[in-house]
């Protein structure tokens, strides 16, 4: 599957903003890629206060990426290449100019149009949570005589009112638009937040309960936390499931669940449920072996428990991007935000390096595997973009303590040696929303092409053989020095990852592909990875 940030990927209209148009003309460069989906990140209408996380028509498309009648041409025209087309839901919050927040703020407190959401009165703020985004995860409205009025609640920005799913017009509302874009042909979902839809009956304050909330050390289970991965989540996604089943083909749902427990996460993935979960514990792990073959047994093993296949991410729109994160051999944490190691010098070479031997260990684990957009050119993080140009709401809400995630979402080059390497037409009337660097002639998709050391005809190649694979072969770890990651894919394949810092042996069999040169002995330099048969 393969992430499509829509505002970053091609634009067409020469405004600096990635367009349905821009995506349309490039679907063949996906289909050369060798990817079965795209997933699109929101393009509804949005006033744009979180990149479209912020919906004020769900079944609208913004005029800033084009229009309904696009968007069906790109879903049929995906189909005739053969790509599926997953949209994003975003079913925790609306933008604050959905027309039912508006309604809610001209209707007075108690009404049935403020119960879709959640106020609440008093002076005092309602209750002690905080936004991931930064401060209160409350907003005090103004009445129409200008006096304070209700709070509500936002777990992201004010822009983003959260809705009250025990509504039954709010889960009858999302229904129909599950089924609008099902109608449409779109193939499924991917579920925004999708741990956090309920809250605790009465909001109670989370009184410095830390989420994941720690296991007790008598085994007893963990308390439930006030707002994320509630048990209640769970009888939405069986309903959506039921819809999604009416359809033929299926219609298929993946959840962005922070769910730390493999156990927890699973429940997501049960047979009438959710039919993936991204797989953040793996999207995080830091490049140890000891550690990566656990976050793998664990996957496996809780997604088994329940008949699911796992899921494999190494970036995505949220967070650093990998080249960048494994460029840091310092870091032996889990990384997700770009404070966490901007400080630390990046090594971009091994950085990269480190990069094309996790393409190679993801594609040849069983389930799903994502790219987010730039992968596959070996993008890094942009880390210097300027302070006036950042966009992501976090910078603001935190107090410019954290600069946010728009070093992840620069605008992809495409061609050309000279900004904006072909991602707006020549006669474009802005620049990319984002400056992209001026040094990334090299990383376009066109530079890269037809070079059999670029990561792209890594991922290329790499794509092509994993198409060979039977999807139900199974994964046995085979005999290996400390420090290498070594298994079996049936007789199909075999993996073999040195994280070892030396040389090991090549792995039995004809080497099909690797991430980097070997040894004229076969041997596998550090950080390379190796398939053979
Ligand atoms: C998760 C999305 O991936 C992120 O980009 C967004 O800011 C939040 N959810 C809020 O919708």
């Amino acid at each position: 599957m393969y992430q499509v940030y829509i505002r970053s990927f091609a634009d067409d209209s020469g405004d600096g903003v990635g367009d349905i148009a821009g995506l349309r003309r490039r679907l063949p460069y996906l289909a050369e890629l060798g990817v079965d989906a795209v997933w699109i990140n929101p393009w509804y209408r949005s006033p744009m206060h979180d990149a479209g996380y912020d919906v004020a028509d769900y079944r609208d498309i913004d005029p800033l990426f084009g229009t309904l009648d696009e968007a069906q041409d790109l879903i049929d025209a995906a189909h005739a290449l053969g790509i599926r087309v997953i949209l994003d839901l975003v079913p925790n919050h609306v933008s604050h100019e959905h027309p039912w927040f508006r309604e809610a703020l001209a209707s007075p407190p108690g009404s049935p149009a403020r119960d879709r959401f959640h106020f609440r009165s008093g002076d005092a703020v309602p209750n002690d949570w905080v936004s991931p985004f930064g401060g209160p995860a409350w907003t005090r409205t103004t009445n129409p005589d200008g006096t304070p009025g209700e709070w509500y609640l936002h777990l992201f920005t004010p822009e983003q009112p959260d809705l009250n799913w025990n509504n039954p017009e709010v889960r009858a509302e999302f229904l129909r638009t599950l089924r609008f874009w099902f109608d449409r042909g779109v193939d499924g979902f991917r579920i925004d937040v999708a741990h956090a839809l309920h809250k605790a009956p009465g909001l109670p304050d989370l009184d410095g309960l830390p989420y994941p909330v720690p296991q007790p050390a008598d085994g007893t289970p963990a308390p439930a936390h006030p707002f994320f991965d509630r048990d209640e989540v769970h009888a939405i996604y069986r309903e959506w499931r039921a819809l999604a089943d009416s359809y033929d083909p299926p219609r298929v749902f993946v959840a962005e669940a922070w769910v730390n427990d493999p156990t927890r996460l699973a429940r997501y993935v049960r047979p009438d449920e959710l039919h993936g979960a991204f797989n953040f514990d793996f999207l995080l792990a830091p490049w140890k072996p000891d550690v990566l073959r656990a976050v793998i047994d664990r996957s496996l093993a809780s997604h088994a428990a329940v008949g699911a296949l796992p899921t494999w991410v190494l970036s995505n729109h949220d967070g650093v991007r990998h080249v960048s994160k494994l460029a840091r051999p310092q870091t032996d944490t889990r990384v997700a935000l770009l404070s966490q190691v901007r400080d630390d010098p990046a090594d971009l070479a091994l950085g990269e390096r480190r990069a094309r031997a996790a393409a190679l260990l993801m594609f040849a684990l069983p389930g799903g595997a994502y790219i987010y957009q730039g992968d596959e050119l070996g993008l890094p993080e942009v880390e210097d973009l300027p302070d006036a140009a950042l966009r992501d709401p976090i910078w603001e809400r935190s107090g410019h303590a954290e600069r946010g995630r728009d070093g992840c979402r620069v605008p992809l080059p495409w061609s050309g040696d000279r900004l904006p390497y072909g991602f707006s037409p020549e006669e474009a009337s802005a620049p990319p929303w984002l400056p992209q660097p001026d040094d990334w002639a090299p990383r376009t998709a066109a530079a890269q092409d037809g070079d059999p050391d670029s990561m792209l005809e890594l991922y290329r190649a790499a794509l092509r053989l994993r198409r060979t694979l039977p999807a139900d072969a199974p994964l046995t770890w085979l005999p290996a020095p400390d420090g290498v990651l070594h298994f079996s894919r049936g007789d199909a394949l075999r993996c073999l990852v040195n994280l070892t810092g030396g040389d090991v042996a090549a792995p039995e069999g004809k080497v099909l592909l690797a991430s980097g040169p070997l040894h004229d002995d076969g041997a596998v330099p550090p950080d390379t990875a190796v398939w053979a048969r």
